[in-house]
């Protein structure tokens, strides 16, 4: 195979499977005889040119680095990660193309979200770097893909946090509002909806105004306790704008009994061990992330189970690579809820809004 050398970051908000896909990278290219360099705080790093060899040579041998082994059941990421500003800028974009070059990188895997995955499709499209992107984002608001790394174990994390504020619903017959990450998608919310089996989800999508989002919840309140139900479990994504504190208070003044609660889960629910799933979705991308820079390609993403027509089959049965335009084009579908598959998630949200308070 043609490469010698690749670099590798992560970027945006961490991921929990960020680690096991670094770690899978560096073992299959160590294996290949493949060095690898770990860009330190995502595109900040390959501006300043800051990174650390994350492989070393033993006697001509390739060996990983022991932390990065250690690391792949932790969450967030070994690298460190970055919103980085001065990347959004050509000028940023073209000193890291320099120091990419000067550090004699012949691929670089992105592993990260939109904003992310719309840097790495900059640098090859403007400097002819050959990138290969990863899908890292625990909102799953990646278009292209069926899922990203870190989707799972957030999903895990809600529905276990639901779980313990049952329990203590429960007990004194309250109702809870859990409110949920997810800025401009509402999928971590439906999701863990119905699988912590709660009682009404609110989600950016519904597109309700402030009076609707309350007459939504006091209903399924009122509808839950006039069933005897010992707790009401209400999902709220952070993407719909009215906090959940002032929710809860506006309820507590219209319904008797004070007992209307709020948890705001926010970053907890970005952190925490990767799941099975999500270490499984990150190895096998990075085996085929690895697989595409040997074979020439570059431009693309890496995709689960991908709904894109655009996807490019790959020897894995649920791993395909899909263009990055291809990538960034259903990705803005999908925050306008018209991609296909958020298309079909929203009906069918809608479709059984009134099962789940039953
Ligand atoms: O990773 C995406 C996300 O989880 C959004 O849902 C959330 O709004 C955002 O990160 C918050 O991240 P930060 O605090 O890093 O800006």
């Amino acid at each position: 195979m043609g490469l010698g050398t690749i670099a590798v970051l992560t970027s945006g908000g961490d991921a929990p499977g960020m680690n096991a896909g670094l770690r899978a990278l560096t073992k299959l290219a160590a294996a290949r005889g493949v060095n690898v360099l770990g860009v330190v705080l995502g595109y900040d790093g390959l501006i300043d040119g800051e990174h650390r060899p994350l492989t070393t040579n033993h006697d001509g041998e390739l060996w990983p680095v022991p932390s990065v082994d250690r690391a792949a059941g932790a969450g967030g990421t070994v690298l460190g990660s970055a919103r980085s500003k001065r990347f959004l800028t050509a000028e940023g974009r073209a000193t890291a193309a320099k120091s990419i070059a000067e550090a004699g990188v012949d691929g670089l895997v992105v592993i990260g979200g939109n904003g992310s995955l719309t840097g790495a499709h900059l640098l090859a499209t403007e400097h002819g770097i050959p990138v290969v992107g990863l899908p890292a984002s625990i909102d799953n608001d990646i278009g292209g893909t069926a899922t990203a790394i870190g989707v799972d174990t957030a999903v895990n994390t809600i529905i276990d946090a639901c779980d313990r504020i049952s329990d203590t619903a429960t007990a004194h017959r309250r109702a809870f509002i859990v409110e949920v990450m997810g800025r401009d998608c509402g999928y971590l919310a439906m999701a863990s909806a119905i699988a912590a089996g709660a009682d009404a989800v609110l989600y950016r999508e519904q597109k309700r105004s402030e009076d609707e989002v309350v007459q939504a919840v006091e209903q399924a309140i009122r509808r839950g306790f006039t069933r005897n139900k010992q707790r009401v479990l209400i999902i709220k994504s952070e993407g719909v704008r009215l906090p959940g504190t002032k929710l809860a208070r506006v309820l507590n003044d219209r319904i008797e009994g004070d007992l209307v609660r709020v948890t705001v889960l926010g970053h907890l629910v970005r952190g925490g061990r990767p799941s099975f799933q999500d270490r499984r979705v990150a190895s096998r991308m990075a085996y085929a992330a690895l697989g595409a820079l040997a074979d020439g390609r570059s431009d693309v993403m890496t995709a689960w189970q991908s709904p894109s027509e655009a996807a490019i089959a790959t020897g894995d049965p649920s791993v395909s690579l899909v263009p990055l335009d291809a990538v960034l084009d259903e990705t803005d579908a999908l925050l306008r809820g018209e991609s296909p598959i958020m298309k079909w998630r929203l009906e069918t949200m809608e479709k059984i809004s009134g099962v789940l308070g039953v």
